[in-house]
């Protein structure tokens, strides 16, 4: 099983993704793609031997469709089976998630349905929270929106600031993605819940 990894900075996600496919898991990475030239993840991906490929969304300003159009042609020549955004910042067009569907999958840093969106931390806290965590979906045309595959929790902690619980929740994220696509490659839908 082909893997594509889209990424927009430091790639902690992704890194685990790769290290975890290896031995007898059914998926290996095929290309670590970014819409930032300069993600950090990017070397790191390199560095571990993963074709990786960048196109700067800066160079398509508006234009939205140019630059998946433009992103579309690594990512097709890598025939991937499933796409895993890990930290990928950019909104992508219902045509380009249909393309995928059914096999695009997405963390996120809240207990979806809360807090889709950005600035998940700190909604949570000044919604006065006892939990916060993370969640794997299938990437549907609606933002955070689609199945749940994966779900991890942390306690919100006295004196907590969204950096502190975002802290915390990404050693979950981090246990969490790869569980998950352990579980996705092999066609196993049923939610991990940590
Ligand atoms: C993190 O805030 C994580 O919660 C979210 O994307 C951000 C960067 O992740 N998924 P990564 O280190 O680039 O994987």
């Amino acid at each position: 099983t082909r893997v594509a990894i889209l990424i927009s900075g430091g790639g902690s996600n992704m890194l685990r993704l790769v290290e975890d496919m290896t031995g007898d898991h059914p998926a290996r990475p095929v290309l670590v793609a970014s819409n930032d030239p300069q993600a950090a993840g990017l070397a790191r991906a390199a560095a571990l031997g993963v074709p990786v490929a960048a196109v700067d969304h800066h160079d398509f300003s508006r234009d939205r469709a140019g630059f998946e159009a433009a992103l579309l042609q690594p990512l097709l020549d890598a025939r991937p089976d499933i796409i895993c955004l890990a930290g990928f910042m950019r909104i992508l067009t219902p045509d380009f998630v249909q393309r995928f569907a059914g096999r695009m999958l997405n963390i996120h840093p809240s207990l979806l349905p809360k807090y889709a969106g950005l600035d998940t931390h700190a909604r949570a806290l000044a919604a006065g929270d006892a939990q916060a965590g993370c969640t794997v979906h299938e990437v549907t045309p609606e933002l955070d929106s689609g199945p749940l595959l994966g779900q991890a929790r942390v306690p919100v902690l006295l004196g907590d600031t969204p950096e502190s619980l975002a802290a915390r929740v990404l050693v979950q994220e981090h246990r969490l993605y790869p569980a998950v696509l352990r579980r996705f490659a092999v066609g196993d839908r049923t939610p991990v819940l940590l």
